[in-house]
């Protein structure tokens, strides 16, 4: 297990440097295991990621038909909604890779955000057989200007969870539901990567990483992989308030 933290020139170095590491877990899980589990991050930034992994320069190195893919959140909109996460992998990735449909686990934001989330959880555990929590080779994440991740917002009841693997959360900072993994099916992953760009992050990866325990409001305090390698890729703006040497 290791925690590293690293800083990029920019978005494309930070995106080229992402695509790297992915495609070397995927590497890495379809040998050691046959398979690579991925669960994607929503929101913008994963977008440079995705269309680098579905340019032929990388694609052609993952075994796509041994990828199944996962998602760590998931707004309750229907897919083809332009909030929808699966929408936004779709179209910068799935559809440009020859993943298997059968292999794309899509959590149904169109569904009632209580059912969609034990649907979800039933999915999993349906994957992720005999785990006390799903094991995934890579959970993506992405860091919100209050610190938020996946849908792990300041304040909301999704960050006592201890139980269950999936969650519908209510947000009132947003004024809707949102469906998460939870804290312990995203501590239990081999891997997880922060893929966090720009100087509006900066704040807030200073908080998470350097401040004073407050998980309460700085949520992505909480991911800490209990078997897994935790990785921040951040961009130069991002890292902006970070001590030297990170
Ligand atoms: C979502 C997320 C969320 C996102 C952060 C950063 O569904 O929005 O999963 O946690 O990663 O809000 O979003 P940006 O990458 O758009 O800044």
């Amino acid at each position: 297990m290791m925690t590293a933290i690293e800083q990029y020139p920019d978005g494309m170095m930070l995106a080229r440097a992402a695509a790297v590491r992915v495609i070397a877990l995927a590497g890495e899980a379809i040998g050691a295991h046959g398979c690579f589990t991925i669960a994607m991050a929503g929101g913008n930034t994963p977008r440079a990621l995705c269309r680098l992994l579905a340019h032929p320069s990388c694609s052609e190195q993952v075994d796509w038909q041994q990828v199944h893919v996962f998602w760590g959140d998931e707004r309750c909109v229907p897919p083809d909604n332009a909030d929808s996460n699966y929408r936004m992998a779709a179209e910068t990735l799935l559809t440009h890779v020859p993943v298997s449909h059968g292999n794309i686990h899509r959590m149904r934001g169109e569904l009632s955000p209580p059912e969609a989330a034990r649907e979800y959880e039933a999915e999993l555990r349906a994957f992720f057989t005999g785990d006390a929590f799903p094991r995934f080779d890579l959970v993506l994440l992405g860091l919100g200007g209050d610190a938020h991740t996946a849908s792990l917002f300041p304040e909301t009841d999704a960050l006592h969870e201890t139980r269950r693997w999936t969650v519908a959360n209510t947000v009132p900072q947003l004024q809707s539901w949102r469906l998460t993994l939870t804290v312990p099916a995203i501590n239990s992953a081999k891997a997880v990567i922060f893929l966090v760009e720009g100087e509006n992050k900066a704040q807030a990866v200073h908080d998470v990483l350097c401040g004073p325990w407050d998980p309460c409001h700085l949520p992505a305090q909480l991911i800490t992989p209990t078997d897994g390698d935790l990785f921040w890729m951040l961009d130069t703006p991002a890292a902006g308030l970070l001590p030297p040497g990170g």
